[in-house]
């Protein structure tokens, strides 16, 4: 079932909670892979009644990002949807989202937001806690669902429920990736078939990286040598960060001792793709 409005989503939800049914919420962007169906199979797993939002923000995009070619189609999201076990997909316009004069944003302060994706994107992460606290308002969901993949965004929506006192569970689920090891995105159609084979790198890369912290090599400097050295090898791999963090603060560190984000930010023509290994011991 769409919904498009939000006091639709509200009556419908109304009436489920008075049949004491848990609610999950998976945020989404919509043209829906295996990833975010991933998401949706856990939801359904743990709750009675799960909402997919399917829904471009474009508080989120920069200046000259892509959020007007971002890939659309809500009919095929709907049937992976329902399939996967969604209940709900809700995909409202933009003018339901910000009805003329909105002009209130939620912002998680300090390097949290400012490094990684933070520094090339400085005002995507207020777009996305912005608009999740807005979803997190209609839905009131019991447990919301993301990815690893976004290992940032994870972090930063952690900081925000628990700086904002949400009564919300954050489940974060692993990343999934195309056999050849690319961490799927609905940004991978954009990549031509030269651009889509070098792209394996960023996966190969970390792979070395995290070898070498199992094998002993503990300092941050020398790690991502490591990675960036071998995303390098690759021709069209033009790189925005390779870096490595506590996770989940994101603070700096010189050298890894508890668990720690291996994280890459890598354009391969107009395409900026990422992809991240948490670095703990075994
Ligand atoms: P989107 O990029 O559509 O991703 C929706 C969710 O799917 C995110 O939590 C993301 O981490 C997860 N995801 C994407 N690719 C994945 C993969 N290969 N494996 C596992 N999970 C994956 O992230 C957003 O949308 C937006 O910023 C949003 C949170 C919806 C706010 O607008």
């Amino acid at each position: 079932m769409i919904i498009t409005t939000i006091s639709e989503l509200r009556n419908y939800l109304k009436a489920q909670r008075a049949k004491n049914k848990t609610v999950g919420l998976v945020p989404t962007m919509g043209f829906l892979h295996e990833g975010h169906l991933s998401l949706i199979r856990c939801a359904n797993a743990e709750n009675d009644v799960v909402v997919v939002s399917d829904f471009v923000n474009p508080t989120q995009f920069g200046p000259n990002e892509d959020y007007e070619t971002y890939p659309r189609d809500i009919e095929r999201d709907a049937k992976l949807a329902v399939a996967a076990g969604g209940d709900v997909v809700f995909y409202p316009s933009v003018t339901e989202m910000y009805p003329e004069g909105s002009a209130t944003f939620v912002e998680v302060e300090g390097n949290i937001t400012r490094v990684l994706c933070g520094a090339s994107r400085p005002t995507h992460f207020k777009g996305v806690t912005t608009v999740v606290n807005m979803l997190f308002n209609i839905v009131k969901p019991d447990k919301a669902y993301f990815g690893q993949k976004d290992a940032q965004q994870a972090a930063v929506l952690m900081k925000m429920v628990r700086d904002t006192h949400q009564n919300i569970e954050l489940v974060v689920c692993p990343i999934v990736r195309e056999e050849d090891g690319l961490a799927m995105s609905s940004r991978n159609t954009y990549l031509n078939d030269e651009e889509r084979k070098q792209a394996t790198i960023l996966n190969q890369a970390l792979a070395e990286g995290e070898k070498a912290f199992l094998a002993g090599e503990t300092a941050v400097e020398k790690l991502v040598s490591i990675i960036a050295d071998k995303i390098k090898e690759m021709p069209l791999a033009e790189i925005d960060y390779v870096d490595i963090y506590d996770f989940p603060s994101l603070t700096e560190i010189k050298k890894i001792e508890r668990q720690a984000l291996a994280a890459v930010a890598v354009k391969f023509g107009k395409t900026r793709l990422i992809d991240n290994r948490i670095l703990r011991e075994e």
